[in-house]
């Protein structure tokens, strides 16, 4: 397994949208192992392929806490089945350093399917469902940072900047 480099805000190439994953082969399986490898390195909860620039609409979770429960969502949809918003504080690998609250539906049912191609589907709320949500938004090119308010975000966007010139 391997560790891919997480872009981060604000790259460019966080806003493009993901294809769907056609072709379920040992490649893509082994993008899935390096894609969790990365998230639990990290200490992540969920990643999107966006995030390590591969634009697949493919996202790997864990909220387990034990790194012993990973799910995998490829090709991944959903529909509202709670309308009532729901705000939860929320952090991303892309955007190291930040939490804040973000308001979605409190209850998705989401349809995908698994790293083999087999579709299932599955109702989701709490951190679960804001997780799906987050990192669909990632598939196509959305960060949690776009609900904030336009100054909010350009001094996420500032900060990252200067660390981001620091480390380079
Ligand atoms: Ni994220």
């Amino acid at each position: 397994m391997a560790q891919l480099p997480i872009l981060e805000f604000p790259d460019p190439r966080l806003r493009k949208v993901a294809a769907p994953v056609t072709v379920f082969d040992e490649r893509f399986r082994t993008l899935v192992e390096d894609m969790l490898e990365t998230m639990y390195q990290a200490e992540g909860i969920g990643l999107a392929a966006t995030q390590v620039n591969v634009h697949q609409r493919l996202l790997v979770l864990d909220l387990s806490g034990e790194k012993d429960s990973p799910q995998v969502f490829a090709n991944p949809e959903f529909e509202v089945i709670e309308q009532e918003l729901h705000e939860h504080q929320e952090g991303c690998l892309s955007v190291p350093g930040f939490f804040e609250e973000v308001r979605r539906p409190r209850a998705i049912r989401v349809r995908a399917q698994d790293q083999h191609g087999k579709s299932f589907e599955l109702e989701a709320r709490g951190v679960l469902a804001v997780c799906i949500q987050h990192e669909i938004d990632h598939l196509d090119g959305k960060l949690f940072v776009d609900y904030l308010t336009p100054l909010k975000r350009q001094r996420i966007r500032g900060k990252l900047l200067k660390e981001q010139r620091k480390s380079a």
